[in-house]
């Protein structure tokens, strides 16, 4: 099939191309490189650098590729960023989206899988969250996923373009060739390996007096490659004509502290990691944590990558690689 993948110069996007190569699909990229970078775009997939905002680039991408299907992931992504500046995430996340819909319906092409993420659902009372917990996004951005989600459902009851919606939890790790480089950098795991490796002299733990085991906040953390492998099933699916569907995707209902993530960082790096407490970041929920229940149930997919060694593992090596590290942003951004 030939793909277009929107954000495949990110992180994720990158290795949802590289999946998608590796069973034979032929994938363009669009990308308008705010946050992604040129040398990410796998290769083997052709690149278009375009916003979603710029609809004759993105109608003239459809038709010169011949597109027959979308995996959507171009957003912006920054909860803080949102709560500061959410014109932009309403303009990127809400406005592109609906352009990339409305090409997609005059050209006639009726398969999407979006990247949506655990924002969508706030804080939530019951853990593990399923998929019919109440949506109540507390910042812009799972606000504007969430209204693009809804958007989605009257588009194929409307023009019969069928979807699949991914709520990711924690994504880390990496593969061989790709893995997390975001400038500034704000995740957890990629500061603390970048403290292991001495490109930052310690790690700030937001809060150590969360209602949690340890005190410090509980997440899902998911293999960016199982996580990649969910789109290319979903996307299977939907062109055999499962209809449309939400999933969670986190890792088998399990999760990890802060301080449970730098322990393992120490293990699995050899290296001493330097950690201050600081005080909490805003909008941080306590636990996050999926239940993925749903899209093993009705597609079979199911984690591969489940041991957090493994994940900090595969993202300590790609770090190592000439470049990435040092590259990485430097410094814990501002929250
Ligand atoms: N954390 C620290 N110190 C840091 C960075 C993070 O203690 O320097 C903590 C955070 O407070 C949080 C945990 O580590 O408790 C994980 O933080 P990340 O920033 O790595 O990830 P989030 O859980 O905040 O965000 C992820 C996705 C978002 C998505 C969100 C859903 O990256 O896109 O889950 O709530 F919106």
């Amino acid at each position: 099939m030939r793909i277009m993948v929107t954000g495949g110069a990110g992180y994720i996007g990158s290795v949802v191309t590289e999946e998608l190569l590796q069973r034979g699909d032929a994938v363009v990229v669009y990308d308008n490189l705010h946050k992604g970078h040129r040398d990410a775009v796998v290769e083997g997939a052709a690149f278009v650098e375009g916003d979603l905002l710029d609809t004759a680039l993105l109608r003239d991408t459809f038709s010169q590729h011949g597109v027959e299907a979308v995996v959507h992931m171009a957003a912006d992504s920054l909860v803080g960023e949102s709560v500061k500046a959410p014109a932009k995430y309403y303009r990127n996340n809400v406005i592109g989206s609906l352009n990339l819909l409305d090409v997609m319906h005059d050209l006639g092409v009726r398969h999407l899988v979006f990247s949506s993420t655990a924002a969508v659902y706030g804080e939530p009372e019951r853990q593990p969250i399923e998929e019919t917990a109440p949506t109540q996004p507390t910042n812009p951005y799972g606000e504007t996923k969430l209204a693009f989600e809804r958007a989605l459902r009257w588009y194929d009851a409307a023009h019969g373009i069928r979807f699949v919606s991914l709520r990711y939890f924690n994504a880390a790790g990496a593969t061989e060739r790709c893995g997390e480089r975001h400038a500034p950098e704000t995740h957890l795991i990629p500061l603390v390996l970048q403290a292991a490796s001495g490109h930052l002299p310690e790690v700030l733990v937001f809060g150590d007096d969360y209602p949690t085991p340890d005190g410090t906040c509980v997440r899902d953390y998911i293999h960016v490659v199982d996580l990649a492998q969910a789109h290319v099933l979903a996307l299977r699916a939907l062109v055999q004509g499962h209809p449309s569907a939400i999933y969670n995707l986190g890792c088998g209902g399990k999760g990890y502290s802060v301080k449970q993530v730098i322990d393992c960082a120490r293990r699995v790096t050899g290296r001493d990691i330097r950690v201050r407490v600081s005080e909490r970041r805003p909008g941080d929920p306590a636990v996050l944590i999926a239940s993925s229940a749903r899209i093993t149930h009705e597609l079979g997919w199911r984690p591969q990558h489940q041991r957090l060694e493994a994940i900090l593992e595969s993202a300590w090596r790609w770090m190592q690689r000439p470049g990435h590290g040092a590259e990485a942003g430097l410094g814990n951004a501002p929250h």
